[in-house]
């Protein structure tokens, strides 16, 4: 079983937005989803760089079939948790599909996430108005190019066409000279990835795009083997859902083996 090693909870801590984008070039960030508090204790002690309340939430923790599915409050309420959880990791928001659809609905979402307890927000697109305006209000904004699973229905690799490729590096440019402090680069291919990295000032951190960039992203569940199928790109470092099952059964075990069951106290 993989242990984490404990020279990594003497992990750098506490980073702003700031810190986040001034890692470029210096060293290569680690990030994770959590969703919830023993989750997000666990990572925290970790010594990640970033935990970041994803929409993914939605199919892995709620069991709901795409992220459209997630809403305002349902973040709000997923972040409060994990929140309570961290002392030393820099957290992130998603805003959720359809809560950034004008400038100044995306600066009410994202004060939203800011109140429950994260430190900055993420969201799907080069949508520059918004985040110039959330900018403005004083929330640091991540940016995440390539595949936006709020609107991309096709779960492929992009950028593997020259014409999306420039299209891909294009949205990432606009994002980075728009201020964000961070970007995200989805499935996208390895090589379109780290031009977009020798691109921008700010940190890349890719999820499915090879290993070109600053850092990495990864759904916690899958890296957990919480669920049974993880996707083929990911290697879990642990396997949660067999344990829970091993763990379930050997209590159903020991109950039904109690010949005369002493009264609950
Ligand atoms: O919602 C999410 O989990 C994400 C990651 C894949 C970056 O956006």
């Amino acid at each position: 079983m993989y242990r984490v090693p404990s020279s990594l909870s003497d992990g750098p801590s506490g980073l702003s937005a700031t810190d986040i984008r001034a890692t470029k070039g210096q060293r290569r960030l680690a990030m994770l989803t959590a969703y919830d508090y023993p989750t997000a204790l666990a990572l925290d002690a970790a010594g990640l760089d970033l935990l970041l309340v994803g929409d993914s939430l939605g199919e892995v923790e709620l069991g709901l079939t795409s992220t459209k599915e997630v809403n305002l409050h349902m973040m709000c309420h997923h972040i409060r948790a994990v929140q309570r959880g961290l002392s030393r990791t820099h957290l992130v928001g998603d805003l959720p599909y359809n809560s950034y659809r004008t400038p100044e609905e995306a600066v009410q979402s994202a004060r939203a996430l800011i109140e429950a307890g994260a430190m900055s927000v993420k969201l799907e697109g080069a949508l520059i108005p918004q985040v110039e305006a959330i900018l403005a209000d004083g929330i640091p904004v991540m940016g995440h190019v390539g595949l936006l699973p709020q609107t991309h229905d096709e779960r492929r690799r992009r950028g593997v066409e020259p014409e999306e490729a420039a299209q891909i590096l294009s949205d990432a440019v606009a994002l980075d000279h728009a201020g964000c402090y961070a970007i995200v680069i989805e499935a996208v291919d390895s090589g379109v990835a780290q031009k977009i990295t020798e691109a921008v000032g700010a940190p890349t951190i890719g999820i499915a795009a090879g290993l070109g960039t600053d850092g990495q992203v990864l759904v916690s569940t899958d890296l957990l083997g919480q669920l049974p199928e993880p996707p083929r790109f990911v290697t879990p470092k642990a396997d949660i859902f067999h344990l829970v099952i091993e763990a379930g059964r050997a209590f159903a075990y020991d109950v039904r083996a109690v010949e005369s069951p002493t009264p609950h106290r």
